[in-house]
């Protein structure tokens, strides 16, 4: 389920598409396709391209990036560190001189990808290409990897990614085991070049790290305490991310509306969203993930008077029971839950909402999992991503009793999917006949076939005569339907 939904949580990218931002301008002329078959505009990009004063050619990178768009834009911000350092970037790792991988560590089998990934190429320390392991799994696992991977000689989490030139540089020296693992930073990773994936709709971190404390969750391990970044700053990219040709923003965190502005304008995060959407240039703006908790009225009101603010909220409720939802620290219960999506049911216009939710918690009952069901059925959520409890390393819940087996998380993952599915395939039915403005983002293969997203986020393949759509606003009837996706046509 969720597939309608442009959210990308589960998405494992390739960094092989990409544009300039954060001040430098280059236009996007390449293309590149995505596993449906779907061409979207993108540009091979050299250093030379980047303007200004770089240091000579260094050699060329390849990235491969694991998980949440928090990793994929982090992606981009060191993407943009190497190309102003004079390397290029390559779309294989057997012609890269330094091969790079942006972790996740979320559940289980994510964090095993990079492990794989690390002995697929058989690399050897003496084949010269210098390796490293970017974010969660590099914070998590620390110099654990070099004794796993002894080719391995760059390991640094994300919470130490302002001090990535430094780290490079002593790579590029020779040294070969470099550690960038401190936590304890209260800097965000900005930098003055941030290559970005996708020539429209650009993605911004407000806030990294996370100060809650979810039972469950390794982020607070591996992403560090919670930093806001500089409102003012935030602006000043917004402003030249629209001066680039962006018209789209979407604005990050783990808990993005848990925003603290540090400086002494002490904007709230609903002022924000405002102020963001105020910049000439600017058509949409989405922030992910919010928090139940920290999720407020001001925020609806925020997007009730401000059109540009996108009518979609991701809020993640992981239980329907108020007795798993205390084991997993989550600070509300289902009684709380539901108020807030009463605030965003009461919104003036019909605002979407997307879900996270964990089965097989340890000591989830059947009685829990329906409270779960019944959830479901009360919000009617228009997309879920659910997954299968993972235990994770330095979480409170590792040492939980009452686990459940992973044939049962199977079985339980498979009713709640089917439950969304109902849902689902109702709530698509009613679409038919209904208008959507879309953002174009791909071409298919197809003969006039093109993809896009609408406000509230949902993708939709539709079918239009006109050419060179991509980048721009069109009007689209919704003429099919199915559980997972919409189709229609460019209306005139
Ligand atoms: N096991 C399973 N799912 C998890 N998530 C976070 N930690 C775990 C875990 N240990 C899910 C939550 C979160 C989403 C990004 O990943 O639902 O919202
Ligand atoms: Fe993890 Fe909870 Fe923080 Fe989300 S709010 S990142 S689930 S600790």
């Amino acid at each position: 389920m969720g597939k309608t939904f442009d959210i990308g949580l589960e998405r494992l990218t390739g960094g092989s598409e990409f544009s300039i931002g954060s001040g430098i301008t280059t236009k996007n002329q390449g293309t590149t396709k995505d596993k449906d078959g779907f061409v979207h505009a993108g540009t091979g990009i050299e250093a030379s391209q980047l303007g200004g004063k770089r240091s000579a050619s260094r050699g060329t990178f390849f990235l491969e990036t694991f998980g949440c768009q928090m990793n994929d834009h982090d992606s981009e911000k060191v993407a943009g560190v190497l190309l102003s350092r004079g390397y290029q970037q390559v779309e294989s790792p057997e012609s890269a001189s330094l091969i790079l991988y942006n972790t996740c560590s979320i559940r289980e089998k994510a964090a095993q990808k990079v492990f794989s990934r690390l002995g697929e190429f058989g690399l050897t320390p003496s084949d010269g290409r210098i390796i490293g392991v970017l974010g969660c799994v590099a914070q998590q696992e620390g110099k654990e990897i070099f004794r796993r991977a002894p080719w391995v000689s760059l390991v640094c989490g994300s919470a130490s990614y302002s001090k990535l030139p430094e780290l490079l540089e002593k790579v590029e020296a020779g040294n070969q085991r470099v550690t960038g693992l401190d936590t304890d930073t209260d800097e965000t990773f900005e930098t003055p070049v941030t290559r970005r994936d996708n020539p429209w709709r650009a993605y911004l971190t407000i806030i990294e790290g996370c100060d809650k404390a979810c039972s469950y969750c390794v982020v607070p391990y591996t992403r560090g305490p919670e930093r806001s970044r500089a409102s003012d700053s935030i602006l000043r990219e917004v402003r030249q991310l629209a001066d680039l040709g962006y018209s789209e923003v979407q604005l990050l965190g783990q808990t993005v509306n848990s925003y603290a502005d540090p400086t002494a304008r002490k904007m709230r995060f609903s002022e924000l969203l405002l102020a963001v959407a105020d910049a000439p240039g600017i058509r949409r703006v989405r922030f992910t993930t919010s928090h139940p908790s920290d999720f407020t009225q001001d925020i609806v009101d925020a997007i009730d008077a401000q059109p540009k603010l996108c009518n979609h909220v991701h809020l993640p409720v992981q239980s329907g029971s108020t007795k798993v939802l205390r084991a997993m620290q989550r600070t509300y219960t289902r009684e709380e839950y539901l108020e807030k999506i009463a605030i965003i049911r009461s919104a003036k216009r019909p605002i979407s909402i997307t879900t996270d939710i964990i089965v097989g918690f340890p000591g989830e009952t059947d009685e829990d999992l329906s409270e779960t069901l019944s959830l479901l059925e009360a919000v009617k959520y228009d997309a879920m991503f659910s997954f299968k409890y993972s235990p994770r390393p330095h979480t409170p819940s590792l040492k939980m009793s009452d686990a459940i087996p992973e044939e049962e998380k199977s079985r339980r993952l498979g009713i709640l999917q089917e439950k969304q599915r109902e849902i689902q395939t109702a709530r698509h039915s009613t679409m038919i006949g209904e208008t959507f403005e879309l953002l174009v983002g791909g071409k298919s293969r197809r003969e006039n076939q093109w993809s896009g997203h609408t406000s509230c986020h949902r993708v939709i393949n539709f079918s239009s005569q006109e050419q060179a759509l991509l980048g721009k606003y069109v009007q689209v009837r919704v003429t099919g339907a199915t559980p997972n996706g919409l189709s229609g046509e460019q209306a005139p």
